[in-house]
């Protein structure tokens, strides 16, 4: 299994990652001694339940946070000591966010909200718009390129999102409860997109609080109380009858 091989080659590699919040003068270990690989192409889900750890593990891999203890090497380069400003960066490179609740500008087309990143990167409007238009050719909503949020549909607006996420082509695709917000049919839509992004090639990282999302990823991490109870198939992971943790500090 691909979970058990070399940390050399992994696209995310954190090593006895912890977190400690101080909150009025008590300490709260949110993340106590966090060790996984993820390769490139994978499609792991982190699940838990609520208060395991799992956003701040997402904080932690979308670069929005540093740990308080261990390494996280992310596409070869050490993150975890980084400066915000130099965070920044890495996260405008390597990692397209994906939201429970979207995150559209409301007053932009779905052309334009695609092509916001590309913007920030100071890229000429013509190659934006060729690049908006094929990430949203991506997610099947070319056809609605020039409606605003309001006039999309919420599984409409969260595939606009996926497309945004995808235009940097960045190294991961990183989300969070992306079919929170989502009716069950609605969910299953973006679920079998991610499916296709999956056999695309796309490394895909879920946080997920349910259990029938992490059984259709081929991978999913049980975090409790900060740690990894779990590791292995999305299916076993999810239903609980994974055995053990089965690469915990790597193998
Ligand atoms: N900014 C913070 N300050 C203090 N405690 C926090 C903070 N963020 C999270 N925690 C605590 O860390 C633990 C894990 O929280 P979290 O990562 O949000 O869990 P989950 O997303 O799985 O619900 C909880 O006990 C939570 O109260
Ligand atoms: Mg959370």
């Amino acid at each position: 299994m691909s979970a058990a091989s070399g940390s050399a080659g992994k696209l995310i590699q954190v090593e006895d990652i912890t977190r400690v919040f101080h909150v009025g003068g008590e300490e709260v270990r949110a993340l106590r001694g966090v060790s996984f690989g993820i390769g490139r192409g994978e499609w792991v889900a982190i699940i838990g339940q609520s208060g395991s750890g799992k956003s701040t593990m997402m904080n932690v891999l979308g670069c929005l946070d540093t740990p308080s203890s261990g390494r996280y090497m992310l596409n070869g380069k050490d993150v975890s000591r980084m400066s915000d400003d130099e965070l920044a960066v890495i996260r405008n490179v390597e990692i397209g966010f994906i939201f429970q609740t979207f995150q559209l500008l409301p007053k932009e087309t779905a052309l334009a909200n695609v092509e916001l990143p590309l913007v920030y990167r100071g890229m000429a409007a013509r190659e934006r718009r060729e690049r908006a238009k094929a990430a949203l050719d991506k997610v099947q909503l070319t056809h609605r390129m020039h409606h605003r949020p309001n006039e999309l549909s919420g599984g409409q607006r969260q595939r606009v999102a996926i497309a945004r996420a995808l235009v940097s082509e960045p190294s991961m695709l990183l989300a969070d409860e992306p079919t929170g917000n989502l009716d069950s049919a609605t969910g299953e839509e973006i679920v079998r997109l991610f499916e296709q992004l999956h056999q695309a090639g796309h490394t895909l990282v879920l946080v997920t609080h349910e259990p029938k999302l992490a059984a259709r990823c081929p991978r999913a991490i049980r975090l409790s109380d900060g740690q990894i109870v779990a590791d292995g198939n999305g299916r076993e992971v999810a239903m609980g009858t994974a055995s053990d943790v089965l690469n915990v500090g790597g193998a």
